[in-house]
């Protein structure tokens, strides 16, 4: 079994994240390489590609919630590192008028703007997890598309706000398109509810579904793509076979693997449903979720792990070059910035010696979540 997260650390991260929560990690290997600190296994030319990930502004209800949302974090941390991608990982709220659920739409367009030397911008939801580390987006193969994205054009064009799409992980491309589209899914946020759903239920329409506030970012991008479709479907890949850009983790548990093959790519797992911050799982199911939660986590690590140690220094000395730099320095409570970066590296860091000792001794990266158990 996975060892229970150290309960100083915890407090530390829910100390860390009730307050500061500011932190963006322009975390490249440029800038890594400019501080001196390794170089990536994955060099990148042009396109350039941005990953965008925020967890709540406020402290979790359950408090280990915070530490999760910290592990979603150093997940796409690790994958940035290691693809020189760049990332956007923060807490903050990029546009006061878009908040909680919106925030998303905010920080896509506070990026577009700010951030013009980038090409792709892959906007990751934080219940997820990263699971195929050396997986990339196949960009040559989007060509001539803006939205690369998980859905199901049947549902979409029924008006399904549930099975039509899925917002929780979604590729812009940067075009005149993606602000257009973007700015139309925001006028929608900035009308507060009831209203919202009076107006959303009038293309949600599906005889199946009934109106979900608790989905409505994903109801407003389908609502806007379902509006004017024929406009907006040749700049929109819907992808739902190639590539499982958006897994759900119910499948991958039973599907029992977190393996990928040739056929079939599973890239992130997402934990729909799963509350991991509140604990309010609908379904009842909350134990299995965290479970697999924690489980695709240590199995991401332990492949990071082997991937990234051929960067020196290891994650602590990593980890304490990030507390020293702007992503802490910037922030009002840089000392408690500092402290909960140190520890979860800690964590990280007696993770990867644990590892270490059964990776170094087989060639092979842990293939599957069965080599993973059994290694515990
Ligand atoms: C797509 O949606 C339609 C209508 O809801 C459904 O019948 C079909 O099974 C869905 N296809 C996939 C691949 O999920």
């Amino acid at each position: 079994m996975i060892p229970v997260l150290r309960m100083f650390e915890v407090v530390v991260a829910t100390a860390f994240y009730s307050g500061i929560c500011y932190m963006i990690f322009e975390g490249t290997a440029r800038q890594f390489t400019k501080m001196g600190i390794g170089t990536s296994m994955f060099p990148h030319q042009t396109p350039e590609l941005m990953i965008i990930s925020t967890i709540h502004s406020k402290p979790c209800k359950y408090s280990p919630g915070d530490h999760y949302n910290f592990m979603s974090i150093v997940n796409k941390q690790d994958y940035a590192r290691l693809h020189s991608y760049k990332i956007i990982a923060t807490s903050a709220v990029a546009d006061p008028t878009l908040d909680n659920m919106w925030n998303k739409v905010g920080w896509l367009l506070k990026a577009y703007h700010e951030h013009p030397e980038i090409e792709w911008y892959l906007w990751i939801d934080s219940d997820t997890m990263i699971i195929n580390p050396t997986f990339e987006m196949p960009l040559k193969k989007f060509k001539g598309k803006d939205l690369i994205i998980w859905g199901n054009e049947t549902a979409l064009l029924e008006g399904d706000g549930r099975n039509g799409m899925n917002s929780g992980v979604m590729l812009f491309r940067r075009t005149p398109w993606m602000e257009e589209f973007l700015t139309k899914v925001a006028a929608l946020g900035r009308i507060p509810e009831p209203e919202l759903g009076k107006v959303l239920k009038k293309g949600l329409t599906a005889p199946s579904y009934k109106y979900d506030s608790g989905l409505r970012d994903q109801n407003a991008i389908t609502y806007v793509l379902k509006q004017a479709w024929e406009e907006h479907q040749p700049h929109v890949l819907l992808v739902n076979k190639q590539y499982c850009l958006n897994c759900y983790w119910r499948d991958l548990l039973r599907e029992g693997d977190l393996r990928s093959d040739d056929t079939k790519v599973h890239f992130i797992n997402h934990f729909s449903g799963c509350q991991l911050c509140t604990q309010q799982n609908k379904d009842g199911d909350y134990g299995v979720c965290e479970a697999e939660y924690k489980k695709s986590f240590e199995y991401a690590n332990g492949v990071f792990t082997k991937l990234l140690k051929r960067m020196p220094p290891r994650d602590i000395n990593h980890q304490k070059q990030l507390a020293g730099t702007p992503y802490c320095k910037a922030n009002d409570r840089a000392k408690e910035c500092r402290v909960a970066v140190t520890a979860v590296a800690a964590y990280k860091e007696r993770r990867a010696e644990e590892m270490r000792a059964h990776l170094d001794s087989d060639s092979d990266l842990p293939t599957s979540r069965h080599m993973l158990a059994s290694a515990a």
